[in-house]
């Protein structure tokens, strides 16, 4: 397939660049920083630096969106808010006008999201397939912004494309992220549960994301949300006991809620809330996880 990749410079985009030119694909990447691509991506990426740099008449099969400014690095300020907005659902918008504008459009869109599309604090199982308790979208602004992101991509739908959107969790990986950050202080017995550790984390190893991807690339049967997460979330308590002793140590200390509100004021949700992510539509149609536990994850990763 010929494949246009937003987000490819970044920490899932790198990983799926690799996969994706080790199964034959061919890759452009939409990058701010062009000259960069082959170095981050590999070796025979295309690299675009604007879209309006896509000619009409060049065809891609498919379009997977990742670009999106970091959301838990800096300070919400109105700035920021105006940045991460920007960052995805302006830039996804654009997309979709240029696909318009494609003589030939692509069979599929795979769109990013994050599971914060669910809001925060979430005790029971949420899923991602209509069910008893189908779970409704929050209300806060990063549950805004997915929203957002995931209408704007569901308009290539009128221009007969199918989107797929990827509703992500905690993307677990050696190369960047939540665990690359958390090792050293836990490798060093420095490792803390988050406030009373009764928040849910709901993660993914980056194989098991990757593979997600490939799958929902290549069957034209599948569209429409989809949970990116383990089939077993686990409360921050068990996250922190699990990766300190992954890494042969004990996590004894407690980073109390009052001093992480401090530091993060209205970003701190995303640490002391949760959301108990279960990716039902993915195990209906017999995904197999490689690391369905964190234990077998971190080990792994460890
Ligand atoms: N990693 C996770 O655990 C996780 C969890 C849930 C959801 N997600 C979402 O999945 C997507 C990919 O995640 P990731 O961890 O790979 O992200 P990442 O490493 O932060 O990379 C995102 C990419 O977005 C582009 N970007 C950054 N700031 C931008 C801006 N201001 N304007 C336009 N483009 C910008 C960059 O590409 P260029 O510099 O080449 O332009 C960057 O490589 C993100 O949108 C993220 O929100 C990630």
């Amino acid at each position: 397939m010929d494949i246009l990749l937003t987000g490819g410079t970044g920490l899932i985009g790198r990983a799926l660049c690799a996969r994706l030119l080790k199964s034959g694909h061919r890759l452009t990447v939409l990058s701010r920083h062009p000259e960069r691509v082959a170095t981050l991506c590999g070796d025979g990426v295309r690299a675009l630096g604007s879209l309006k740099d896509w000619r009409s008449e060049q065809r891609f099969d498919a379009i997977i969106n990742l670009a999106g400014a970091p959301i838990i690095d800096l300070p919400w300020s109105t700035g920021r808010q105006r940045t991460l907005w920007r960052s995805r659902i302006t830039l996804t918008e654009e997309l979709v006008e240029a696909i318009a504008r494609a003589d030939s459009k692509p069979e599929v869109l795979l769109s990013g999201s994050a599971i914060g599309y669910y809001g925060d604090s979430l005790d029971s199982p949420c899923s991602d397939s209509p069910g008893p308790a189908p779970c409704s979208p929050g209300t806060d602004f990063s549950a805004r912004l997915c929203a957002a992101w995931e209408e704007a991509a569901l308009a290539a739908e009128t221009l007969g494309v199918r989107v797929c959107l990827l509703r992500t969790g905690l993307v677990l990986s050696r190369a960047g992220g939540l665990y690359a950050r958390m090792r050293r202080p836990f490798s060093l017995g420095l490792g803390a549960r988050l406030g009373d550790g009764q928040q849910w984390m709901s993660w993914i190893h980056i194989e098991d994301h990757l593979a997600a991807v490939e799958l929902l690339l290549g069957d034209a049967s599948l569209r429409g949300a989809f949970n990116l997460t383990a089939p077993t979330p686990v409360r921050n308590e068990i996250f922190t006991r699990l990766l300190a002793a992954s890494l042969g140590r004990q996590a004894r200390l407690i980073a109390p809620a009052a001093a992480i509100r401090l530091a993060l004021g209205r970003r701190a949700f995303m640490l002391l809330g949760g959301q108990r992510i279960l990716p039902n539509r993915l195990l209906d149609v017999g995904f197999a996880f490689r690391y369905p536990d964190l234990a077998s994850a971190l080990k792994e990763l460890a």
